[in-house]
């Protein structure tokens, strides 16, 4: 089973990276030696885990990272995408935590002497529960910590990272952190969403001044994602539905980046629910920016509905993956394309593309065609949207290995490497062999 891409792909280029992706809270356990983060404490929380795990051991990195690397290796990529993890870095009082900055800079050190390019996230989703404790994404405040944070740590740094992000997904941690309390902090209500996706975007833009500041060599920049909006049928009403959607879901996170305000669909809020918004914030926001990453996973499909405007039908019968997402790869070109029509867009990581697959170790192999497929098909799509123009630069499967798939728990295999999490081996899938010989084949 082989990944296939036109022969005359820019893909084929060594120019072009690929790479895998992690992040910190799903795969390192070692929790005692950091703070708590508001992942600890919803785990926590009894029925907001599927599986009702929690991030204890996930994968043992911390433990087990050397090995980690030699498997990231083997793999042939050329860069490796992690997140620090904030209450790892960071003590209470604002200082930096020595043992914790110690495990990055060994963790770095070591994928550079590889030859492995570091793609860095400052902030996938965990937050220090002492920083929730004090209202959070809610709490304008806490976008200065996040500039301040970063700024110590890239100090620390440098460009020693070749890429930083300030964030992963802010629409996750707004919308379904508080504002349909799916993933942590749980809270629920439109207008706290609004405002912590306010604040994050806030914090996006101090934080890109202090790292163009202070590591101005490494490509920085935002990681988002995007989940395309069709509509159900031509009719006025189900085009105009998914619209809506869009610029709910997708627009509101880019748009303010470029344009300097949100889309209009704020217009339609109730008052309550409008963001407070500061003189100059989205001047702020608006930092050039080196790179945009881009998460894509599925799409969605909306009709018209007079009680919120849009609503999201099921795609019965189309194919799906065990998220129950539908595999739908034309999106991603329809994606990459209307965004390079829409905004000036920096060149474009593909940061995090993949699925999760009822995968079955059977005699020491998983054999994941279906995965494969996934991959193939995904990443012709985004060759499709490069042939039309688009500035696509590299690409990260989502991920090196499974891990803790937030509100799913350990439920959910998304890696390209299975984990037994009863002994922490590591097997590599059909689609990890697959990948590293279609990444092999260019060089
Ligand atoms: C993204 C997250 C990532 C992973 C994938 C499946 O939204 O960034 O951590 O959970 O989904």
């Amino acid at each position: 089973m082989k990944i296939m891409l036109p022969a005359n792909s820019k893909m084929h280029s060594t120019a072009f990276t690929f790479g895998v992706a992690t992040a910190s809270f799903q795969i390192e356990g070692a929790v005692a030696a950091r703070l708590p983060c508001i992942w600890d404490t919803f785990c926590a929380t009894k029925g907001k885990i599927r599986d009702n795990s929690n991030g204890e051991q996930a994968c043992e990195h911390v433990k087990l990272w050397r090995e980690d690397i030699d498997l990231i290796e083997s793999l042939g990529v050329d860069a490796y995408r992690l997140s620090i993890s904030w209450p790892r870095v960071m003590h209470q009082d604002g200082s930096l935590n020595p043992q914790g900055v110690q495990f990055y800079t060994d963790l770095l050190d070591e994928l550079i002497r590889r030859g492995i390019k570091p793609f860095v996230t400052l902030y996938h989703w965990d937050l220090p529960q002492h920083i929730e404790d004090n209202g959070g994404w809610l709490n304008r405040q806490t976008a200065y910590q996040f500039a301040d944070y970063a700024d110590k740590i890239t100090q620390e740094f440098g460009d020693r990272v070749y890429s930083y992000a300030t964030f992963n997904e802010p629409f996750c941690s707004s919308y379904l952190g508080y504002e349909i309390g799916v993933h942590a902090p749980g809270l629920a209500k439109k207008a706290y969403g609004r405002q912590s996706a306010h604040h994050l975007l806030l914090a996006h833009g101090l934080a890109m001044k202090v790292l163009q500041k202070n590591s101005p060599n490494s490509q920085n920049g935002i990681v988002l994602n995007f989940t395309p909006c069709y509509s159900a049928t031509d009719s006025v009403a189900d085009v105009q539905a998914a619209d809506k959607a869009d610029q709910y879901f997708n627009q509101w996170y880019i748009k303010p980046l470029f344009d300097r305000c949100y889309p209009d669909i704020i217009n339609d809020f109730a008052a309550e629910d409008v963001p407070i918004i500061e003189d100059g914030d989205f001047d702020i926001i608006a930092q050039p920016i080196d790179f945009l990453g881009i998460n894509f996973y599925t799409r969605a499909v909306y009709k018209a509905d007079t009680e919120n405007g849009f609503s999201q039908i099921d795609m019965a019968g189309k194919p799906k993956t065990d998220m129950g997402w539908e595999i739908y790869p034309q999106a991603f070109t329809d994606l990459l394309t209307s965004l390079h029509a829409l905004y000036p867009l920096p060149p474009i990581y593909i940061t995090e593309n993949g699925a999760a697959m009822d995968d079955k170790l059977l005699d020491g192999k998983v054999d994941d065609v279906d995965r494969v497929k996934y991959y193939a098909a995904h990443l012709n799509a985004v060759n499709d949207a490069i042939e039309q123009g688009v500035n696509v630069v590299g690409y990260f499967a989502w991920s090196l290995m499974d891990n803790f798939e937030w509100a799913e728990g350990y439920l959910k295999r998304f890696g390209i490497v299975y984990v037994d999490y009863a002994n922490q081996q590591r097997t590599l899938k059909t689609s990890a062999h697959a990948y590293r010989d279609f990444i092999r084949a260019r060089k």
